[in-house]
């Protein structure tokens, strides 16, 4: 009988290649290896290559490029999601896709279980599992890296052992990961969070003291709160943020420094370049600021802050999620127009917006001539609006009364 499928969420490193003879010989499955394509700047065909020379039946690559675009950074964009007001979580959101395709495959494999390459102290391994269990509470989840206790030169031991091929790699300090949505850089020297970042961690952007001198400025057009063109020319959102994490990239944007609280506990200090995250998210709510009223903004920035940590809690399937995210839609209706942005030596600011959906009147806004505001009117609303103030103030606080006077002693 043919022995039981496991499928895998494969990157090609070396936990994830290792776990598939490790799967093999401890859990006696075979393993379907799945690579999904979310951007990260990989030779997809040497990965799929690597699964079956490290041992897996089969092994899949998914283009998941524009389905992670449409269906995960477009309502990121628009619940202008930054996890701890500055994380744009580019590995979070990829996650629940991922977990998405795996039990895809699992259920056409007819497998039987999902694996993950997360150790036991992250985040990735709660956003793959709840993931799962949403979408798939019977599949069973095996965590190979949480359960082995090998070091690297074990688990490279343990690879020439078991004819898994590891390549030339020369050690890196530092553990990342990779997405259309930004880069993420953790461990080596960055694990003292009172040393700067050095400059070898970044790999997309440059350092904003070598940027160029003279600013660019980038023209985005936004239709109900997505993004659809950059300087003028349509693009899929994707190639979009491909391209805006190029342009912003060369100018140093997108540079994060974050002390960050994970879901287990931990604190951590994460470093992110997110180029095109950064600029889209600033001139997101700079046109949002132009279309939308004042309590609906600030309602929003609280419903985002909770978005927000959804996400990065893992809790992607979950019906708050969803219905936070039916919030967020009804408000992006108006937020159509155009933003500039300059980009200089490691700053995004946006320099301009216009909308004819805007709020923005001049005859109200202007102290020159034309002025259309009745400010004789003001007198009467401050008012009515000061009322509640007037009436707290004018009862003295407890600890404004003088003090009572000390009860009489008896002799
Ligand atoms: N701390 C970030 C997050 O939780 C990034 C995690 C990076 N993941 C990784 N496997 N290197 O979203």
């Amino acid at each position: 009988m043919a022995r039981s499928k496991v499928v895998l969420a494969y990157s090609g490193g070396l936990d994830t290649s290792v776990a598939i003879p490790w799967i093999r010989e401890e859990k006696g499955l075979e393993v379907v290896a799945v690579t999904v394509d979310v951007g990260q700047p990989v030779d997809l065909e040497a990965v799929r290559a690597k699964a079956i020379a490290s041992g897996a039946a089969a092994a899949y690559v998914a283009d998941a490029k524009q389905e992670y675009a449409d269906e995960f950074l477009r309502p990121a964009i628009r619940a202008n999601a930054l996890y701890e007001g500055s994380y744009p979580l580019s590995t979070a959101l990829a996650r629940p896709l991922i977990a998405r395709h795996l039990v895809e495959v699992a259920r056409r494999e007819g497998a039987t279980a999902i694996a993950h390459g997360c150790t036991g102290k992250g985040n990735d391994q709660v956003r793959f599992e709840l993931s799962a269990q949403s979408l798939a509470p019977d599949l069973e989840v095996i965590a190979p890296a949480r359960e082995w206790s090998m070091h690297r030169e074990e688990e490279i031991a343990y690879a020439a052992a078991h004819g898994v091929p590891v390549g030339a790699t020369r050690a890196s300090p530092y553990s990342t990961d990779e997405n259309l949505w930004g880069r993420s850089v953790e461990c080596g020297i960055l694990e003292d969070p009172a040393v700067e970042p050095p400059e070898e961690v970044f790999a997309w952007t440059v350092s904003p003291r070598e940027a160029p001198a003279t600013p660019v400025y980038v023209a985005l057009e936004f239709e109900q709160g997505v993004p659809v063109s950059l300087d003028g020319r349509r693009r899929p959102l994707d190639q979009l943020v491909l391209e805006l994490n190029r342009l912003a990239g060369a100018h140093g944007v997108g540079r994060i420094d974050h002390l960050e609280s994970r879901v287990v506990g931990i604190k951590s200090r994460e470093v992110y370049e997110c180029p095109a995250a950064t600029v889209l998210l600033e001139a997101h709510r700079a046109l949002e600021a132009l279309v939308l009223p004042r309590d609906v903004l600030s309602f929003k920035r609280i419903v985002e802050q909770r978005y927000a940590e959804l996400v990065y809690d893992g809790l992607w399937f979950a019906p708050l999620r969803t219905s936070l995210e039916a919030f967020v839609d009804a408000t992006q209706e108006r937020v159509t127009g155009e933003v500039s942005v300059k980009l200089s030596r490691g700053q995004a600011t946006v320099a301009g917006r216009r909308s004819d959906l805007s709020l923005y009147r001049a005859g109200l806004a202007t102290y020159a001539e034309g002025d259309k505001f009745r400010r004789e009117m003001a007198e009467g609303f401050i008012y009515v609006w000061g009322l509640p103030s007037r009436t707290w103030a004018s009862v003295a606080a407890p600890s404004a009364r003088p003090a009572a006077p000390p009860a009489a002693r008896t002799p």
